[in-house]
């Protein structure tokens, strides 16, 4: 018996890289997933692996900050299956030109609030209510590390993005505990994705990062799917209200080399 069996999931942003790992891990364990994400032809081949793997999925294209396009994601869904469960908040972006606010642009801001913070509260406002009818489940947004910690190099847009997801996931935990939901944030550090290989193209800026990292290495694509998959799951019928960050010990290290 799988983890999630027989649990439907809305995930979003599941055509992209921790989307894609997540609802083949999620599959895997039983799960149904509506693979949201605005690129169809990526949400499209994120359910081809897991049809191909035996799983359940569909795959529905929406754009989180249009409410319409969310509705009807959800109603899609509800249509198919009948319930929904789980509510995985994972579509986000950080944009490379993103860095100070001294030198910010209103539209970037603009842009990367509307999918970040505006996309995640509209999924919960057409998902939750059907969670709800369920008799229960679990919201797990995607935060990240950067939500807590300051950078030399900033990113200021997409760390107070990532600040308000987790403001927004207390609130919610605390407004719908009594409704047999869970709501937590995932907040993980950096994952060897090909848009994070961009970020530390040179390898002396790879190496600053890495030697900051106790485990020895950025995170994988898997690390963040089975905690994604814990936080969906009953075995954390317990928890909610919390910001689980996940990036190796960066977070608790002062010194990066020792002189
Ligand atoms: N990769 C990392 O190191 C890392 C670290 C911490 C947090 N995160 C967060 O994890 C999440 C996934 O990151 P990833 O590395 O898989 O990125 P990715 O770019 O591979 O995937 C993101 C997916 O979201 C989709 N998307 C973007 N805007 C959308 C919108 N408006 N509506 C619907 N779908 C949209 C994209 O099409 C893409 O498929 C993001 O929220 C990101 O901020 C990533």
């Amino acid at each position: 018996m799988g983890r999630l069996q027989g649990k439907v999931v809305f995930l979003t942003g599941g055509g992209g890289v921790l989307g894609r790992a997540s609802t083949l891990l999620f599959a895997q364990e039983g799960a149904r997933i509506a693979v949201v994400d605005m690129l169809k032809d990526k949400a499209e081949e994120t359910v081809r692996q897991v049809l191909a793997n035996g799983g359940d999925a569909i795959a529905l294209e929406a754009d989180v900050t249009d409410e319409i396009a969310v509705q009807t994601a959800v109603a899609a869904t509800i249509a198919h299956w009948g319930y929904l469960n789980i509510l995985f908040n994972n579509a986000g972006i950080m944009p490379h030109q993103d860095e100070s606010v001294v030198d910010m642009d209103v539209q970037r801001w603009s842009r990367i609030y509307a999918i970040n913070v505006q996309g995640t509260a509209l999924c919960c406002k057409y998902a939750i209510p059907h969670i709800i009818q369920a008799g229960g489940g679990a919201v797990v947004n995607m935060s990240s590390f950067m939500a807590f910690m300051g950078c030399i190099k900033p990113q200021d847009a997409y760390a107070a993005s990532k600040g308000a997801i987790v403001a927004l996931t207390r609130s919610l935990a605390v407004q719908f505990g009594k409704e047999n939901i869970r709501v937590n944030a995932l907040c993980p550090g950096p994952i060897e994705t090909e848009h994070v290989r961009q970020f530390f193209a040179d390898p002396a800026a790879r190496k600053i990062r890495l030697d900051r990292v106790p485990m020895g290495r950025f995170g994988r694509p898997e690390d963040v799917a089975e905690l994604a998959l814990f936080l969906s799951s009953d075995a954390t019928s317990w928890l909610t209200g919390q910001a689980i960050t996940l990036d190796g010990g960066i977070s608790c290290n002062y010194f990066s080399v020792l002189e």
